[in-house]
């Protein structure tokens, strides 16, 4: 990294002088407003405070959103917390029905505001999810606020429906990069976080990675280093932890280095939530990157990792108003490492594949009321199972779920990583089943694991498992919803707008060679334990 350094002193200036030579040549240069937003956002901030007072009176506020648009937010309000004399905050981005049905029951629906953000205004999910809340609250137009870019059909619909407010991106700011503008920021003051302290805490930041003498400058080192150690010495698994008050920015931090590296066969795989364990767990193509708060007591895994030869990158934050910096830092060091990958790490050509799969699938069942699913290649009980001919011909002679398991992990070899996409409600005890599947499989594999909840990953880490290097093996997993809820239009239910976001997912999975099962369960609660079950045996 030192090295690169050196050699990097020549490079970085083209990155504030906003030339795309810096990467690919493309349109790079089109999609860095970012760099300048922090100055501008400081200039701009009485509407934010006066938004904020106009909330107080308020018992939720609901974040419709998906990707950039909402994940920023989730990490402010997961690590600020509830602040007092400001509503309760939620993030929605999901269309599984007993998500969705889980939130409502919490929320006093007239006393709830939806903030809408979509930078392109047109993404499926926060349309659908605005359409069903705008008609559970009465077409009460006032209670919804639209974050959206100038021009789309969410500024239009807004318009046409009396949104109390409009705020409006930069469209010279792609999603992923979105959090220190109003994407970030509107909700940011909803939850009541004091806005000025927190760019104010950030121009510092800005002014830190602007600075040419490269070692001295936050965002390069850290973008040297993981693009560094990924392409010269095979660390593309960028392993995320955090203290339990930061632990979202994983969240946050994976969709930022998927979306923006995983491409055209290259990219860095970011490992959230893995639990930290003895250096025998791992191989040698991980990066840890811990992210603290000042004063806090070193995790002793940390130490050990880096005493047995494991590169450790620790991030300390002052105090949670730091957060705006550990954005800036990272979205510079992406850019960075994206330039040394060789990437455009502004576009996101893969995530588009998934979502015009979707859009057949749905429009097959509007005029065919079924989703053509395929047939499956093997059943057990309570379940099915998917899979494309060249997967299924690793099945042969498999004929228990714990044989497909163990056929199919077993094709994991030094490098590789496991992703497990659940396309389910992300709730507490979900988790929990994953997590324990993920932590088996890393210990008795050695290999990378992600655990990830769709349709979510499929505006974040979902760019790199079909775009980025082939060295995934997935295993998606369905289920039939507990209740379904109907959409707004009564075309469909979210029950089956989630089944055929995780089915086109997966068809591109398979179009790209990937490795990858999907397994439908009948009931996701037996189904979860009774897989949990089987991957025990079959690791044994
Ligand atoms: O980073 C990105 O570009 C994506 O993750 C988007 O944020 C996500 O797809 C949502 O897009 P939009 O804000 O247009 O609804």
């Amino acid at each position: 990294v030192k090295a690169a350094s050196a050699a990097w002193r020549a490079e970085f200036p083209k990155l504030w002088a906003k030339d795309k030579s810096l990467w690919t040549g493309a349109d790079e240069d089109k999609w860095l407003g970012w760099l300048d937003i922090v100055a501008r956002e400081q200039r701009d901030l009485p509407s934010l405070e006066a938004f904020a007072q106009e909330v107080k009176s308020l018992s939720d506020v609901v974040l419709i959103g998906m990707g950039g648009s909402s994940l920023g937010s989730e990490v402010l309000a997961q690590s600020f917390g509830q602040q007092a004399g400001f509503p309760k905050f939620h993030a929605l981005d999901s269309t599984s029905p007993d998500q969705i049905a889980a939130l409502e029951a919490k929320l006093d629906l007239g006393k709830t505001l939806f903030i809408v953000a979509s930078k392109s205004g047109s993404t499926l999910e926060p349309n659908i999810l605005k359409d069903y809340f705008f008609a559970r609250v009465g077409k009460a137009g006032k209670q919804f606020v639209a974050i959206t870019d100038p021009g789309s059909s969410m500024e239009k619909e807004a318009k046409e429906k009396g949104y109390a407010h409009i705020f409006y991106g930069e469209p010279t700011i792609g999603g992923r990069y979105s959090v220190l503008s109003r994407f970030g920021l509107v909700p940011g003051a909803a939850m009541g976080i004091d806005i000025a302290r927190l760019l104010n805490a950030t121009a510092e930041a800005v002014m830190r990675c602007k600075s040419e003498d490269i070692e001295s400058n936050p965002g390069a080192m850290l973008g040297l280093a993981l693009g560094v150690l990924a392409t010269k010495h095979g660390r593309d698994k960028i392993t995320i932890s955090a203290t339990s008050a930061l632990k979202s920015v994983g969240g946050w931090l994976e969709q930022l280095i998927a979306e923006s590296t995983g491409k055209i066969g290259k990219g860095l795989i970011p490992v959230d939530l893995e639990p930290l364990a003895a250096p025998s767990a791992y191989g040698w193509d991980r990066v840890f990157v811990h992210v603290a708060l000042a004063g806090e007591a070193e995790l002793v895994e940390l130490k050990v990792l880096e005493d047995a030869g494991q590169p450790v990158i620790r991030i300390t934050l002052s105090d949670v108003y730091e957060l705006g910096q550990l954005f800036f830092v990272s979205e510079i060091a992406v850019a960075i490492a994206g330039a040394v990958l060789g990437i455009n790490p502004f576009d996101q050509p893969d995530v588009e594949a998934s979502k015009v799969k979707s859009r057949e699938l749905t429009k097959e069942y509007e005029s065919s009321g079924k989703l053509p699913a395929g047939e499956p290649v093997r059943r057990f009980e309570g379940m099915a199972l998917y899979a494309d001919a060249k997967n299924a011909k690793v099945l042969d002679g498999c004929n228990t779920l714990s044989e497909v398991l163990r056929a199919h992990f077993r094709q994991a070899k030094a490098g590789d990583y496991i992703g497990l996409l659940a396309f389910i409600e992300q709730s507490q005890v979900h988790f929990s089943a994953l997590q324990a599947m993920r932590t088996k499989l890393r210990d008795r594999l050695k290999v990378a694991t992600c655990a990830e909840f769709g349709p979510r990953f499929l505006h974040s880490t979902g760019q790199a498992y079909k775009g980025g290097p082939n060295s995934g093996i997935f295993l998606t997993v369905t289920a039939k919803p507990k209740h379904d809820v109907q959409l707004a239009n009564g075309k469909m239910s979210f029950g089956v707008v989630q089944e055929a976001q995780a089915i086109g997912d997966f068809a591109v999975l398979n179009e790209r060679g990937r490795r990858a099962l999907r397994l439908h369960l009948d009931e996701v609660g037996s189904g979860l334990a009774a897989l949990g079950a089987a991957l025990d045996t079959a690791l044994a």
